[in-house]
């Protein structure tokens, strides 16, 4: 008997390019996840368009209405919560987390951060990879702790910095490497063959001690 799909909930501030990817990968016949709600804190963000042309369930969770940082949380896992997820997946989700929110997502709640972490963790990091001269730059997946874009890395995609790329050809470059990664990493865990243990990422039964890369999947 086919399992039922694992239930995923997608946080989102802004265009929601890589939820359209993931989106995209459930017309695949192996996918075993299915979006089941979709939140933003702004109101705004086109994303909420993309997840309604698909009959997506939409809730906007606006920071700035509530008092303090743990009534927003406690707001927004509510939200999230009446949907019952397996998996949180946050998608250019652009607020600071507390251990309030990470721990009750705990081993569950996924993260894309658009630079070779530990590298230029919180934002600019673009700009900040071409302030250094780095030759590479790329994108992390990681499982969400409570430190600031800190949590085990599951896969990290590279691209190479060339000496005519400015900051819009960079995010370009590693916008589209997360459109391939995201999916694959979030198809990996709903399948089962990816979880969090001791805070360790675990593939396939070993604990991960270098990040995956997309040629690995
Ligand atoms: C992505 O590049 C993602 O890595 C980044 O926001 C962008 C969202 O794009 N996330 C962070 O910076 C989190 N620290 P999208 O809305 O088109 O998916």
């Amino acid at each position: 008997m086919q399992q039922s799909p694992l239930r995923v909930v997608v946080l989102i501030s802004g265009n929601g390019s890589n939820l359209q990817a993931l989106i995209d990968r459930q017309n695949q016949a192996d996918c075993a996840y299915q979006i089941v709600k979709v939140i933003s804190n702004k109101a705004d963000a086109f994303g909420l368009e993309r997840a309604k042309q698909h009959l997506i369930e939409v809730d906007t969770v606006p920071h700035q209405s509530f008092d303090d940082r743990e009534t927003f949380e406690q707001a927004l896992i509510h939200s999230i919560d009446q949907a019952q997820p397996g998996l949180v997946v946050l998608a250019g989700f652009m607020r600071i987390l507390t251990p309030l929110f990470t721990q009750h997502y705990v081993g569950r709640m996924l993260n894309i951060h658009p630079s070779l972490l530990p590298k230029y963790p919180g934002l600019q990091t673009h700009q900040r990879a071409l302030d250094a001269g780095d030759k590479q730059h790329g994108l992390s997946i990681h499982f969400v702790t409570d430190e600031l874009d800190g949590g085990p890395v599951v896969l990290q995609a590279t691209t190479n910095i060339q000496a005519n790329d400015s900051v819009e050809t960079l995010k370009a470059k590693v916008h589209e490497l997360e459109h391939q990664a995201y999916p694959l990493v979030v198809n990996l865990f709903a399948q089962g063959k990816l979880n969090y243990q001791n805070h360790q990422a675990w593939w396939s039964g070993q604990a991960l001690t270098t990040p995956l890369q997309i040629e690995d999947l």
